[in-house]
């Protein structure tokens, strides 16, 4: 059918210019490309909802029986944070897969002593070298661009073009939100969060290049849900998950290969100077379990880690139900921080972590 043509005349009299034609389109073709473009997203819609269930099928096939994953013999593993609990432990962990491993700390102690430990541990183990550096330790601050732009240029020379990148180094600020203080806020935005942007940066190109490679972040639960006394932590480690699941986003079309990891563990007994201050109803994890889980993440390819397990599907679950319930549950299920400058007697970091960051202050 044609549209109809529609001409307002003015009301006679009037000395107005005569009415332009108005051109009122006819209701039914629109109709009809509504109606087309539902049906379409119906059908895409239900091939979504097939997809979906062999996915879902397949994941929980894969979480009963679940794969070994790559193998990871010869990768060069990167691992920032290597001098000290976790990245020491997923250094080592690494290095028993067979994997060549780079270890970087702003702490030259912790971080020679990680070295140490890996190199014994190969001579013991007997683990053929090949004629490269099983293991190499590297002094950089990850928060400072340009060290970590150099770090990468030195350790593509020095032990070849890195397989796996690590983002672990981080720390641990504790503060009443009061009493935060700027140099605090910076200093953990920039080792926590930013620094994520200069190792990807400077070690992305490479990987594009072959185009493959893994990118493994270690964010924190703190990144799902927010801990009092520990705003500021919390805030680079919802930044992360933000920034890893926007990359996700990005290479997923284009850059398939490179695989992207986030790991979410609970609270891990690595600081026994800070755990002194924590009150928790669940039991805190070891570094040993957390960096299992971070070789089998990677091993699998897997997008996101939470340990334990069911806090990823109780904080998940707990999304449906309103705050007051939610807050009721955190009641008695409780993780309460004390900062070190309110436990009694207690030594106080001057930005709330030790290890070489910032000297300690006595109160
Ligand atoms: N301990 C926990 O309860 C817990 C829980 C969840 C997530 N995490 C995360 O795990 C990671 C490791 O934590 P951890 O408990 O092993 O801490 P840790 O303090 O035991 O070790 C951190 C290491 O990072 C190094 N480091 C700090 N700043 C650095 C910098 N600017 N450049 C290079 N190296 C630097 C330190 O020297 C230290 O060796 C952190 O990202 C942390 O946020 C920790």
């Amino acid at each position: 059918m044609s549209p109809k043509v529609l001409i307002e005349t003015a009301p006679p009299g009037m000395d107005d210019p005569p009415p332009k034609p108005v051109v009122v389109s006819s209701a039914k073709p629109q109709s009809r490309t509504r109606f087309v473009s539902a049906a379409v997203l119906a059908v895409e819609v239900a091939w979504l909802i097939v997809q979906s269930i062999f996915m879902i099928l397949d994941a929980v096939y894969h979480a009963i029986k679940p794969n070994e994953g790559k193998d990871l013999t010869g990768k060069l593993v990167l691992i920032t944070g290597a001098g000290h609990g976790l990245g020491k432990e997923i250094s080592l962990q690494f290095a028993r897969q067979g994997c060549r491993v780079v270890c970087v700390d702003i702490n030259k102690v912790g971080n020679e002593e990680t070295v140490r430990e890996i190199l014994q541990e190969a001579e013991k183990a007997n683990m053929p070298g090949n004629g490269r550096p099983r293991v190499k330790g590297y002094i950089c601050n990850v928060a400072d661009r340009k060290k970590v732009q150099e770090l990468a240029l030195l350790v593509t020379k020095e032990m070849g073009e890195v397989d796996i990148l690590v983002n672990n180094a981080g720390i641990l600020t504790e503060h009443s939100f009061r009493d935060a203080t700027p140099e605090e806020i910076d200093l953990t935005i920039n080792v926590n969060f930013t620094s994520h942007f200069w190792t990807i940066q400077s070690f992305l190109p490479y990987m594009l290049k072959r185009n493959s490679g893994h990118i493994v972040a270690i964010a924190s639960v703190a990144s799902f849900i927010g801990v009092a006394n520990f705003s500021t932590y919390s805030a680079t480690k919802f930044a992360v998950e933000g920034l890893m699941s926007s990359l996700h986003e990005e290479f997923r079309s284009k850059q398939k290969d490179i695989k992207l990891t986030t790991i979410h563990p609970y609270f891990i007994n690595t600081r026994p100077d800070l755990i002194k201050g924590w009150h928790h109803r669940l039991p805190l994890i070891t570094p040993d379990r957390v960096a299992s889980a971070v070789v089998r993440g990677v091993r699998r390819e897997n997008v996101s880690v939470t340990i334990p397990k069911f806090l990823f599907y109780l904080l998940a679950f707990s999304r449906f139900f309103p705050q007051s319930v939610i807050d009721i549950w955190r009641d008695v299920f409780y993780t309460h921080i004390t900062p070190p400058n309110k436990l009694p007697g207690a030594q106080v970091f001057s930005n709330g972590v030790a290890n070489g960051i910032a000297g300690k202050k006595e109160l």
